[in-house]
């Protein structure tokens, strides 16, 4: 009989340790969440995105983080692969600070609110991007922006070439796992290029949108019907002063040796047919993307930031 007390008394304790050890366990992480990045939406509030199975990011002003938001399924759905996606809008943060975040008790990231009024703040300005797998120097890019540590980055249109002949929906996953080396930390404030939209059979538009949350969006005249419309243009009229610094540095194409030229050599490209990037081959080997030409009505859908009155490539 007392025996029998004491097993019973034993599994009881046992019992009540691995409850109690299992609530004092840190959380561990659902899934490792990638392509995770953020842009501004306005003077104290983000859009973080990210692809993996974990939907809460708790973020807080410490490590210790405090605060949970919910990732909800974006507006538009990304095509590229089967995600899933997910949004988690924050808003009521403090203007100009930096908080810390992490994704389904994944890596501690930091992202901040928009710098103020009369701050100072850098930024990185790029455009005709790729992903790492076409364009062998884009990394380099990537790390040196990255160093730079700017509070945000304009990216001007052509993200991934992902309609592009012989490209694949997988550059769009890998553009925005490459972007990671400075996209956790900077936000990711984008324009639409002809390359994101021009050729729905291959790309549209719901890969970006679905992806980028911008401030004050607004829908255009004539936009795609997939993808349509919202999220068009946007951004902030808001000007700030300081030392602000803009970096343009267009990816190498792969092969490429020797000293980096002055200028892209991509506008020579311009006599290769626009027929010719509606042809596209899963099994083939890779190539650089094509580039097409392009017209000013082609970037009809960049933000109104700067909107360009015509392009090269
Ligand atoms: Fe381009």
């Amino acid at each position: 009989m007392v025996a029998r007390v004491a097993r019973a008394l034993v599994a009881a304790v046992l019992a009540i340790a691995l409850i109690l050890l299992g609530r004092m366990t840190p959380a561990v992480a659902d899934a490792a969440a990638d392509e995770v990045h953020y842009t501004f939406t306005g003077g104290t509030s983000v859009a973080l995105d990210w692809r993996g199975t974990a939907q809460d990011v708790r973020y807080g002003l410490t490590t210790d983080y405090g605060q949970t938001a919910t990732g909800t399924a974006p507006q538009w759905t990304p095509i590229s692969s089967a995600g899933p996606f997910w949004q988690a809008q924050i808003s009521g943060l403090t203007a100009a600070t930096t908080y810390h975040y992490s994704i389904g008790g994944g890596p501690d990231y930091t992202f901040h609110t928009p710098p103020a009024a009369g701050q100072s703040f850098r930024f990185d300005a790029i455009g005709d991007i790729g992903d790492t797998t076409h364009f062998s120097h884009l990394a380099d890019t990537f790390s040196a922006i990255a160093a730079d540590q700017p509070s945000f980055v304009i990216m001007d249109g052509d993200l991934t070439y992902a309609n592009a002949a012989n490209a694949t929906q997988t550059v769009v996953d890998q553009h925005f796992n490459d972007v990671m080396a400075w996209s956790t930390s900077a936000a990711y404030m984008p324009a639409w290029g002809n390359h994101e939209w021009e050729s729905p059979a291959v790309d549209d538009l719901r890969n970006y949108k679905g992806r980028l949350l911008m401030p004050n969006a607004q829908a255009s005249p004539g936009s795609p019907e997939t993808s349509c419309c919202g999220d068009d243009w946007g951004w902030s009229t808001r000007v700030a002063s300081g030392s602000s610094r803009i970096r343009s540095r267009t990816p190498r194409r792969p092969g490429a040796t020797g000293r980096r030229r002055p200028a892209p050599s991509w506008p020579t490209r311009r006599t290769i047919p626009r027929s010719a990037t509606s042809s596209r081959s899963a099994t083939g080997p890779r190539t650089p993307p094509d580039i097409t030409p392009e017209t000013a009505r082609s970037r009809a859908f960049s933000t109104g930031l700067a909107r360009p009155t015509a392009s090269t490539c």
